[in-house]
């Protein structure tokens, strides 16, 4: 009997007691390796000792103050962290309590912009198919993932929804990766104008694709163009890292792998690493400057931005990744990541995909390699997968309607950027029992 409205009424949860670098035991003593750090959050793996002395620390002095009142040297401490390395063009932070916070505060400030530079005709937002921006009614409205918006979509903001970089399922065979890039930018650029370039207010976008299409990276070559596209047009750019950022892909910023800056970008998940609820937007300086010298202020704003345990819970993990060199681990345990998933699922008649970048990588199953047929998601694969998993101590991330909302399965792997070669080693080949497990009497 629980009185909590969880995420499946129907489903019993183990009870979390305890966790320890990268591993959650439950009330029962089972252990559960954290491979997807939950959803792409636990960045240090849990009770990092260093992150939980930092957060008594705060607890000490104080837990809490207003922002309309106050601001605190903590939050001041953070916001300078992230600016140092925020990228180019990239001078201020506003707070919040999560990714989804992020993206509604970033679709706010991106129309508030307009405004203040004298174009209150732009009121629409383009984003991309198979996206996922969060839960509240601004960020499902950008979101593409269709069963998502279905039920709510009355609701929601306009938005127009142009195709996702998908080389596995979208790339046409007689195209090259740059082509393909090319291609999707010139859908962008033919959407901003089919709709009317100045009434478009900007163009949000995940760097990589995380939780609704499995890691999915852009071609080279795409966010360049894109970036050139929303500049012509006075659109703006809004990265959304919630997912892939703050180190997940091997750099701090995914976007610095792929040469641009956005105007906004959203970050979450790893900049408290599951500490504490936080969330932030960082902010170009030209939108800094249109709000400086126009109404002075953002019209936003909630109870609990910029709290002070959360900041710093946020400030001691970036603080222990950077002491740690820990980008460099991201990058060698996703090499060894991607090789391990390589050997065990390259051959797999069921696995058509291995996608991904750094510590954020996907398999994509298919019921037929050939033709890249997905399930019947009658059989809710994913769900399995993630059964299974759990049941040999495993936690993944599987997700269904990869394709298009309904169609299609992915299991994303994320771990904490601590994890080591022996541990990497252990969470493939529990996954691929998992794997075959799930797949027994429907394949
Ligand atoms: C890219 C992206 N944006 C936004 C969100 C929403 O974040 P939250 O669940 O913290 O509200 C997520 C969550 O998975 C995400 O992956």
């Amino acid at each position: 009997m629980t009185r909590i409205l969880h995420r499946s009424i129907a489903q019993d949860y183990p009870t979390a007691v305890s966790g320890k670098g990268v591993t959650i035991r439950d009330a029962e003593g089972r252990d559960y390796i954290d491979a997807s750090g939950g959803a792409a959050v636990s960045c240090l793996g849990h009770s990092h000792p260093d992150v939980l002395a930092a957060m008594h620390a705060q607890l000490d002095q104080l837990a809490y103050a207003h922002t309309s009142f106050f601001t605190t040297k903590v939050a001041e401490q953070l916001g300078e962290t992230l600016i140092a390395d925020a990228p180019a063009g990239m001078g201020h932070v506003y707070y919040v309590s999560g990714g989804s916070e992020a993206v509604e505060a970033a679709l706010k400030m991106a129309r508030q912009y307009c405004v203040e530079i004298g174009q209150p005709q732009r009121t629409k937002f383009i984003a991309r198919r198979q996206s996922y921006h969060g839960n509240t009614l601004g960020a499902l409205a950008v979101g593409g993932n269709e069963w998502r918006r279905k039920q709510f979509a009355p609701l929601l903001i306009e938005t127009h929804h142009v195709s996702a970089p998908f080389d596995y399922r979208g790339r046409r065979a007689d195209e090259s990766p740059e082509q393909y890039g090319e291609r999707l930018a010139q859908e962008l650029e033919a959407e901003i104008i089919r709709l009317g370039p100045d009434t478009v207010i900007g163009f949000i976008a995940e760097t990589v694709g995380g939780a609704t299409a499995g890691c999915i990276t852009a071609p080279p070559g795409y966010f360049r163009r894109v970036r050139e596209i929303c500049d012509r047009h006075g659109v703006l750019l809004i990265l959304d890292e919630v997912m892939c950022g703050m180190g997940r892909t091997g750099t701090l910023h995914a976007c610095t792998q792929e040469g641009v800056a956005p105007d906004l970008m959203t970050i979450a998940k790893g900049l408290g690493g599951g500490f504490a609820p936080i969330g932030a937007v960082l902010v170009a300086d030209r939108v800094f400057d249109a709000f400086r010298s126009g109404s002075g202020m953002f019209q936003h704003g909630h109870t609990y931005l910029g709290h002070p345990l959360a900041c710093a819970a946020a400030l001691a993990v970036q603080t222990v990744i950077k002491r740690d060199s820990l980008l460099d681990n991201v990058k060698a345990q996703g090499a060894h990541l991607a090789r391990r998933l390589n050997e065990r699922f390259g051959n797999h008649h069921h696995v058509g995909d291995i996608r991904g970048r750094g510590l954020f990588q996907a398999i994509e199953l298919v019921a037929d390699r050939g033709t890249k047929e997905t399930f019947d998601p009658k059989h809710k694969l994913n769900a399995r997968i993630k059964r299974e998993a759990m049941a040999r101590g495993l936690m993944v991330y599987p997700m269904g309607g990869t394709v298009d909302g309904v169609h299609g399965d992915h299991v994303l792997i994320a771990p904490p950027f601590i994890v080591d070669h022996s541990t990497i080693d252990v969470i493939v080949d529990r996954l691929a029992e998992a794997v075959d497990a799930s797949l027994q009497d429907i394949a």
